[in-house]
């Protein structure tokens, strides 16, 4: 196991579409989601994409604990591997993100407030959840960077943008953690 290093915007490997994996249950794909984790982990992040440390595969871990900000829906480690994301109405709502290839910035963006995810564990099982608020903006979040993109793509107003400590400093609670 292994904390694999980060890649940061601007470099162009975050910005490729990531093929689908088709071979479940290997030793190259277990290896892969345990660097993931502990990546994850390692540097406080609720998701990391296999694209930011180099792997362009359509493979995405998230987890939200929410001991230190109950007002946050938990979720426990989940990875999902050739996701596919329906909305479930067209209703958005904007949240400030952060990202690990955007380390210490964050921005507003709109995501679709319900989702229903798809797609398989790292075992080929299915995995098929209807979730909202935090967790559908995670998922969201991770499935564009197997798409190359990056949430300042998605921001409607690039005032609401920037470094967080000149962002919040008034306000350090509406920090939010990185993906
Ligand atoms: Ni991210």
């Amino acid at each position: 196991m292994a904390e694999r290093t980060v890649l940061k915007m601007g470099d162009p490997r975050l910005l490729q579409k990531s093929p689908p994996v088709d071979a479940f249950d290997t030793p190259a794909l277990h290896a892969l989601i345990r660097d993931m984790k502990h990546t994850m982990r390692a540097l406080d992040g609720v998701g990391l994409a296999a694209p930011q440390i180099g792997v362009n595969l359509r493979v995405v871990v998230f987890e939200v604990d929410n001991s230190n900000d109950p007002e946050l829906d938990a979720v426990p480690f989940t990875v999902l591997v050739n996701p596919e994301i329906v909305r479930l109405s067209d209703a958005m709502e904007e949240d400030w993100e952060g990202c690990l290839s955007l380390p210490d910035m964050n921005g507003l963006v709109p995501r679709f407030t319900s989702i229903r995810y798809t797609g398989k564990d790292q075992f080929g099982n299915l995995v098929d959840r209807r979730v909202s608020g935090f967790h559908a903006r995670v998922v969201q979040h991770e499935v564009d960077h197997l798409d190359g993109i990056l949430y300042p793509r998605r921001i409607s107003d690039l005032t609401q943008f920037g470094f967080t400590a000149a962002l919040f400093s008034d306000d350090a609670d509406e920090t939010q953690a990185a993906q």
